[in-house]
């Protein structure tokens, strides 16, 4: 049994910690809480030990705590990174580092720069053999893992034919438990956006994918708006859904009209924290004109993430196989059923 201690306990700290609690590999430490609020009592109501960092003990004097973030490093065998963006550069050099721990780190880093986190940004589709031997590594951010879902099975299935990618990426504003977080009544623009370097980190420097960012005031989900040229006539949309078929964590709904439809069902089904941990095809919105073809797909921001957190854990920890991880993985977050279930609901009405 390993050990694992998550830093951070947010939108995605809580939701990879509660996965970890299901898998009987893993031991959970605790976690790591920066401010004495509510969320204490909610981790340990779920069985957490929560740790705090040495120089604000005296905050949490009214919060029940295991100890110092500092003292539960001392017996770990990898860190899961949840802090907010920029923060998991300083922890890996203040904690994981001198104590030699491997870890993760979330999308808010980076991998290039005097503050990269790795030299490896990972996405479970296309590098998964990589980072076995690793210390450090970065898993790539909602959207870039969202991205990376859809461009690595079309270039599997069209290689040369594509031309190239343009993607508009629409940003949700915030998470629907950041409820601290105002909806600003207007739609920003987003000045040289990460997303579309990230994903060349793995898809390859020149490859031919231009990005552009907005960010409109929902908190359900990212929707990405994609043209795929092709050098002759574009594949039929019946073509481009075929091959998503069999992917893992990729369903292609018909009948949705609005992202909330997608987490409302979620919700009704059960689903935890109301994730879908997929990306969904909005298969009625296909179009293949002349040598383009047209797609859009929703990204559920903060599910997406989560069974990639686990597989790369399982390739980090015990050095498994890819197919014994995706076994793994699957057992515990059940993404074909899920996945089932979505297609079936928004099922084509002919
Ligand atoms: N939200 C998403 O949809 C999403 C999706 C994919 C990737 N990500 C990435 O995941 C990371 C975390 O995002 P999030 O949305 O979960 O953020 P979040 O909800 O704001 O949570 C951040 C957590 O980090 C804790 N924290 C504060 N300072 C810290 C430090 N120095 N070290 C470790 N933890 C610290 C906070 O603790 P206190 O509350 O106690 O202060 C809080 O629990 C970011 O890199 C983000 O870009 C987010």
């Amino acid at each position: 049994m390993k050990k694992v201690f998550v830093n951070g306990y947010g939108s995605i700290g809580s939701r990879i910690t509660s996965f970890l609690q299901d898998d009987s590999e893993i031991s959970v430490i605790g976690i790591g809480k920066y401010s004495p609020d509510e969320k204490v009592n909610v981790a340990n109501s779920r069985g957490l030990d929560v740790y705090v960092p040495e120089n604000k003990l005296d905050k949490f004097s009214n919060h029940k705590i295991a100890g110092t973030i500092e003292s539960a490093l001392d017996d770990c065998d990898l860190v899961i990174d949840a802090s907010p963006g920029g923060h998991g550069y300083k922890n890996k050099k203040n904690l994981y580092e001198p104590k030699n721990i491997p870890a993760i780190y979330q999308g808010g880093e980076s991998i290039s720069g005097s503050e990269s986190v790795s030299d490896l940004l990972f996405n479970s589709r296309v590098n998964y053999d990589l980072v076995s031997d690793k210390q450090h590594v970065m898993q790539g951010s909602c959207n870039v893992t969202g991205m990376g879902k859809i461009l690595e099975p079309l270039r599997d299935s069209f290689g040369e034919r594509i031309v190239r990618f343009d993607v508009t990426l629409i940003r949700r504003w915030a998470d629907i438990e950041q409820i601290d977080e105002k909806l600003v009544d207007t739609i920003e623009m987003t000045e040289k956006p990460h997303h579309g370097d990230d994903v060349k980190e793995y898809f390859g420097k020149d490859a031919p994918l231009y990005v552009r960012a907005i960010k409109v005031p929902t908190r359900q989900m990212h929707l990405h708006i994609m043209d795929i040229r092709f050098k002759d006539v574009a594949p039929k949309p019946s073509e481009i859904h075929e091959i998503f078929t069999n992917e893992f964590g990729v369903a292609t709904l018909w009948t949705v009209k609005g992202t909330k439809d997608i987490r409302d069902y979620a919700q009704k089904m059960g689903f935890n924290f109301t994730d879908t941990n997929m990306i969904h095809i909005h298969a009625n919105m296909t179009t293949s004109i002349g040598d383009t073809v047209q797609m859009m797909y929703s990204d559920d921001q903060t599910g997406i993430v989560i069974p990639e957190n686990h597989m790369l854990l399982q390739a980090m920890l015990f050095k498994k196989s890819y197919e014994e991880a995706f076994t793994h993985t699957e057992s515990i977050f059940h993404m074909t059923e899920k996945k089932k279930k979505l297609q079936d609901y928004f099922s084509r009405k002919e």
